[in-house]
This record gives C-alpha cells, sequence and structure tokens, in this order.
C-alpha cells in the first residue's frame, strides 16, 4: 500500500486566470494498492464516489491506459481535508493522487512533466493540477496539449489566510458565468497584473499585491455568485491584508497576509460573526513547496 499526501492549491491568484496557482500546506491523503476489484473508502465523512466514477481511479486508470497497462481494479482510502467546490483544487488533488499513485504502481513509467501534462488534460487547466503535483507557486501556459510551466518555491512570511463559507460553487457554473470576448484594454490590465503578481510575492514586494490581485476576467463576474464576498474584502483589508482574491473559482475568498500580523484570523472571525458571517471559516495556511508526496510505500 502506497500513502500519498496532496497538497490543497489556490488557483488564478486574482489576475492569472488559467495560468497561476499556489500550493497551500493543507493535504489529502490518498491509500493505493492494485486489486482484482475497486474497493474506495473515505475515511472521514466526506460522501465520495466508490466506484469507476471516482476520480481517484479515473485518473489512475488514465495512466494506465496511457502506458498501455490494464487495471482489473484499485482498492483507494481517501482523506478528504480539501473542502469540495471551494475553489481549493479538490478536484486536482484527486487527479494528482491517482496519476502520481498509478505511475509508482506501474514503476515510475512517466516523467513529471508527463504528469503535468496529463493532469491539465484531465482537469482541462493547469493552474490547480500543476501547483498540486510541484508545489510552490507555478506559473503554466497549457497549448491544449502540452504544459510549458515554471515552479518557483517561495520562502515569505506571508501567510495565505482562507476563509472558506460553507456553500458550495461548482467551478462549471463559475465558469458559465464569463464572458466569451475581453477589451484589449482589460487583457493589458490583468496580463500586467499577473506578472506583477509573482514578480512581488517572489521579490518581497508586497505593498504592490493589493494592486496585483485585482483582475477585470473573471472575479468581478464571480462575486454575484458570492454573496458577502464584497464585505469578507472590505474586512480582511481593514485588518491589513496585503491583497485578498477569490481563491480559483470560489467562493473561498484568500487575504495574503503579513506574518507579523499576528492575529489577523482572530480579528476576521470577530469581525465575521459582528457581520452575522460566521458561517465563514478562518483559517491560516502557508504555501507548500514540496508538492505532491508518497509519504509511506510498504
Ligand atoms: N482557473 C480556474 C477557474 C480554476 O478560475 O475557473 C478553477 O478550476
Amino acid at each position: 500500500m502506497i500513502k500519498i499526501q496532496i497538497p490543497a492549491t489556490s488557483a488564478n491568484v486574482g489576475a492569472g486566470f488559467d495560468a497561476l496557482g499556489l500550493a497551500i500546506d493543507h493535504y489529502n491523503y490518498v491509500e493505493m494498492e492494485e486489486s482484482d476489484s475497486i474497493n474506495i473508502t473515505s475515511l472521514d465523512d466526506v460522501q465520495v464516489p466508490t466506484d469507476e466514477n471516482n476520480l481517484i481511479y479515473i485518473s489512475a486508470k488514465d495512466l494506465f491506459d496511457v502506458c498501455g497497462k490494464k487495471l482489473n481494479g484499485l482498492t483507494i482510502r481517501q482523506t478528504n481535508n480539501i473542502p469540495m467546490a471551494r475553489g481549493m483544487g479538490s478536484s486536482s488533488a484527486c487527479i494528482v493522487a491517482g496519476l502520481v499513485g498509478a505511475n509508482r504502481l506501474l514503476g515510475k513509467p512517466l516523467t513529471t512533466d508527463d504528469i503535468v501534462d496529463l493532469a491539465a488534460q484531465i482537469e482541462g487547466h493547469p493552474d490547480n493540477t500543476a501547483p498540486a503535483l510541484l508545489g510552490g507557486i507555478v506559473t503554466a501556459v497549457f497549448d491544449g496539449k502540452k504544459v510549458h510551466w515554471v515552479k518557483q518555491e517561495v520562502y515569505t512570511k506571508l501567510k495565505f489566510v482562507t476563509i472558506i463559507p460553507d456553500f458550495e460553487l461548482k467551478t462549471e457554473k463559475a465558469r458559465a458565468c464569463l464572458p466569451k470576448e475581453v477589451t484589449h484594454k482589460d487583457a493589458v490590465y490583468n496580463l500586467s497584473r499577473a506578472a506583477l503578481f509573482s514578480a512581488s510575492l517572489l521579490t518581497g514586494k508586497f505593498e504592490n499585491l493589493r494592486t496585483a490581485v485585482h483582475d477585470k476576467l473573471h472575479q468581478p463576474y464571480r462575486m454575484p455568485l458570492i454573496p458577502n464576498a464584497r464585505e469578507i474584502f472590505d474586512i480582511a483589508y481593514n485588518h491589513g491584508a496585503y491583497g485578498a482574491y477569490i481563491s480559483g473559482a470560489g467562493p473561498t475568498i484568500i487575504a495574503i497576509v503579513d506574518e507579523k500580523n499576528e492575529y489577523f484570523a482572530g480579528k476576521m472571525r470577530f469581525s465575521l460573526g459582528n457581520a452575522g458571517l460566521s458561517g465563514w471559516q478562518v483559517q491560516e495556511h502557508h504555501i507548500d513547496n514540496t508538492g505532491t508526496q508518497i509519504i509511506e510505500n510498504n
């Protein structure tokens, strides 16, 4: 049995729609071994498909198919700490777990590049799958077949504070509300900010982050799908966040906060409670620079 640890991820980070994503130190765990049938168990109270529609199984089978191998079945035990349909990369974690696990079971026939490509093909965009696999902040261009990527490790004194609501928002719905076309001006608005985000994060110019997280490609269209989002941004900025953005397709909001801002999470919880928004959970996290790891192999 192998045991895999997969980080949560935050895609887009504001302006880098479908292009930037980072890994966060909050993890799913998947135990896996080959079997003659499909035996899938959730080790927590999260309901998951226990048949061939399970995303970990589908992804593992895809890798077997690519390698020309037959998969009769798998035993999978999954611990689902990453909340589902919240913009924290829960689907990508399943995809990456299935691919990394299957690759190990077959004796590692595929390279890291192959797995980055395959994961993006399954998910449709690379900005969650690539950081889930690689860790750090990943800049990625998916040309439809191949992902051209750079992973950068991030050692900053920053916290990534997740503010997670008690409701789900499916990515399909959050993508369906986006416009088919944007103006040249809006394209420039975003590409300049996406570039500014990585450069500022990596050089410690954190005062730029508030400008860098603004965007005109997705957040304005998704805000109406996330009740009270505007208020939560305001509260986060009032408590000193460098930047706040919708994580991935939402509805989670992430505030980027200086490590020295010691009581940020407590202040957020208190203010959210006062505003009648206590359904939002506040958790402090940091960037995970390692990505997916096999932590046991018995
Ligand atoms: N870039 C994607 C989106 C991430 O914003 O729709 C969610 O999968």
